[in-house]
């Protein structure tokens, strides 16, 4: 496309990108429950930062990865984050009422179609992760790691964890393990399926693996810390809902001014891991900074 002068237009952002790839592939659905269907548009496409594209598209770019391809990847960890969500908020577990501004799937809708549209997209992810577009040998990589980080490992054993935190007070190695799992694995995933999809050495697949590793604990000691510190307003979600669940966080445990430092010095220790790569990884610098200083 060419602005009046023929100029061509800016590059798309990755946001915008990954908005538009969602919502094709949310409307492709032939002969499906019209509610069902509508569920799971409520639930990925209104809102969200979309770190966990951004991170596939950055890293994807830094290995080589030709952005069409990467959209499969990118819209595969975006689905399962989105389902993610929608159970994350659900009475058997969080039991919130409101999500990016907007009440949540299962109170805008009911529980048994939050359920069933939370299981829809999870499925969807693995579709999008081995769609015709993708060279089978990436295909099969990316379906490994993102099951591995949405599985009992990952995702869904570190949200057993993040339960089982409400009933008895988890220490600090507890803490960061359920951290790692329900949050820095499907992160670590995003940098992992970006780097696959492309070419580079093992010795920087590894140095990617260790920045992904602190940014996916920063993320979430932050997301905590926004819990105790932002207003429902900015965080479009209800503040203070971790301690009046009586979750176990590192702000429940350390306090909020050595969460803070914590959630720095992963921060720090991720960026000395970008070092090798110079000016390439400045879109990954920039994503990291925005992990720990974001609003919401
Ligand atoms: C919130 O994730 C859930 C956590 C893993 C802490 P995000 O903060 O990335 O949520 P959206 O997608 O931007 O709404
Ligand atoms: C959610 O963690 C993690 C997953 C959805 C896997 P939280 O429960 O802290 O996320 P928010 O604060 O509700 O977004
Ligand atoms: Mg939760
Ligand atoms: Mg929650
Ligand atoms: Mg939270």
């Amino acid at each position: 496309m060419h602005g009046m002068l023929g100029e061509p237009t800016p590059p798309d952002t990755d946001v915008a990108r990954i908005d538009r790839v969602l919502a094709r592939t949310l409307s492709e659905f032939a002969d499906v429950p019209p509610r069902l269907v509508d569920a799971m548009r409520y639930a990925v496409l209104a809102g969200g930062k979309r770190i966990r594209p951004r991170l596939v598209y950055a890293t994807g770019r830094l290995a080589g990865a030709p952005c069409d391809v990467l959209d499969y990847a990118a819209a595969a960890v975006e689905l399962i984050h989105a389902y993610s969500l929608v159970h994350d908020d659900l009475p058997a577990m969080d039991d919130d009422d409101l999500r990016r501004g907007r009440p949540t799937v299962h109170v805008a809708f009911d529980e048994a179609t939050a359920i069933l549209a939370g299981d829809a997209l999870q499925a969807l992810a693995f579709e999008s992760a081995c769609a015709d577009g993708v060279d089978p040998v990436v295909s099969r990589q990316w379906v490994r790691l993102l099951a591995h980080a949405a599985g009992p490992g990952g995702m869904v054993g570190g949200q057993v964890l993040d339960l089982e935190g409400e009933t008895r007070p988890l220490g600090i190695a507890e803490i960061e393990t359920l951290h790692r799992r329900k949050t820095g694995a499907l992160l670590h995933a995003c940098v992992a399926m970006g780097a696959v999809a492309g070419n580079m050495s093992d010795t920087a697949v590894a140095t990617l693996d260790r920045f992904a590793l602190e940014i996916g604990l920063a993320f979430q000691v932050h997301d905590d810390v926004l819990d105790a510190t932002a207003s429902t307003a900015s965080l479009g979600k209800r503040q203070g809902a971790d301690s009046r669940r009586g979750k176990s966080t590192y702000v429940a445990v350390l306090g909020i001014d050595a969460a803070r430092v914590e959630a720095r010095q992963r921060l720090a220790g991720a960026l000395r891991e970008l070092e090798p790569f110079g000016e390439a990884a400045s879109e990954l610098k920039a994503i990291a900074r925005f992990v720990v200083t974001r609003d919401h």
